[in-house]
């Protein structure tokens, strides 16, 4: 089967991380992910799965804290105090969702900043306002689309942009990223679940990116301009047939000719996201060494 483009973008940045490694003569087993878990969430157990892998891929070390789902804030603070003081562990993440009754932004603004490979804390996803340049990490999921874009020639500057979905973790960053004028230079229309007539702004879109949490909100080619770009963070699981298929926001299927480049789901934007992770860990890992 051939190789899907999320696949061929995550393999080059191992190939880039796995060359660091061994110009640094890094020993990879010095370098550390920490994930606390904050009960049982399905969903977050897989996603903790794929990112201990690519540790052990890569050779890092990998330690799984997983708190029960009535824990307090006060014990998940804890934790993290415990992570931010041990030498050994390089980075650190917190898996969300947590409990309601959680503090989230305590915690994740609780974590050393210079471990923070989430680009979850305050101090650091604000430098992403003044741009790439300017930021110490970038969060996982823009990281991995801004290094597929550049890895497919995907023509930014002055191109409109259609971005879906204005979540801290994706919709807001990658806002500030693509339209960097010093960078990307793109022009953004930024839409949420209340943005009137939706697809008329796709249809003005060279490049749409969403993340929407919609399963297939884009269904059919009438609402894309020819030979758009689109980029699907989206991820569903969904009864077809008497199977259950993962699938994105996007219509793959129904859309794919239409496109220049479109992003399948599974095989697009989550290996670049777990790429991207290890990425921000080296990151890490040198912000730390320069200490
Ligand atoms: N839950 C869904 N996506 C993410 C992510 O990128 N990081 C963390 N920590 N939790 C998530």
């Amino acid at each position: 089967m051939e190789k899907k483009i999320g696949n061929i973008v995550a393999d080059e940045i191992y190939a880039k991380i796995k060359r660091q490694i061994s110009s640094q003569s890094l020993d990879p087993s010095s370098v550390k992910l920490a994930v606390v878990q904050v009960g049982n969430d399905q969903a977050s157990n897989i996603y903790i799965k794929f990112k201990r892998r690519a540790c052990e891929k890569l050779g890092f070390g990998f330690s799984l804290f997983k708190l029960e789902d009535k824990c307090t804030t006060e014990e998940v603070l804890k934790i993290i105090d415990s992570i931010n003081t041990d030498k050994n562990i390089t980075g650190c993440i917190v898996q969300l969702p947590v409990p309601l009754h959680v503090d989230k932004y305590k915690i994740l603004n609780a974590v050393n900043p210079l471990k923070d490979v989430d680009c979850f804390h305050i101090d650091n996803i604000s430098r992403l306002y003044f741009g790439y340049e300017s930021s110490r990490f970038i969060p996982a999921t823009v990281f991995g689309i801004y290094y597929l874009m550049k890895h497919c020639n995907v023509e930014t500057k002055g191109k409109t942009c259609v971005i879906i979905g204005k979540s801290n973790i994706v919709g807001k960053p990658l806002q500030m990223l693509l339209s960097d004028e010093l960078d990307m230079a793109c022009t953004t229309i930024h839409c949420d679940k209340y943005t009137e007539n939706l697809f008329e702004l796709t249809r003005l879109a060279d490049i749409i990116i969403i993340a929407a949490g919609v399963h297939h909100l884009i269904n059919s080619p009438d609402v894309i301009k020819e030979n758009a770009t689109i980029i699907d963070v989206g991820i569903h699981r969904v009864k077809v047939g008497d199977k259950f298929r993962v699938q994105g926001d996007v219509n793959y299927e129904a859309l794919k000719d239409k496109c220049k480049l479109i992003t399948p789901v599974p095989g697009g934007v989550g290996p670049v996201t777990v790429a991207g992770l290890m990425h921000n860990l080296m990151t890490a890992n040198k912000l730390q060494s320069n200490q």
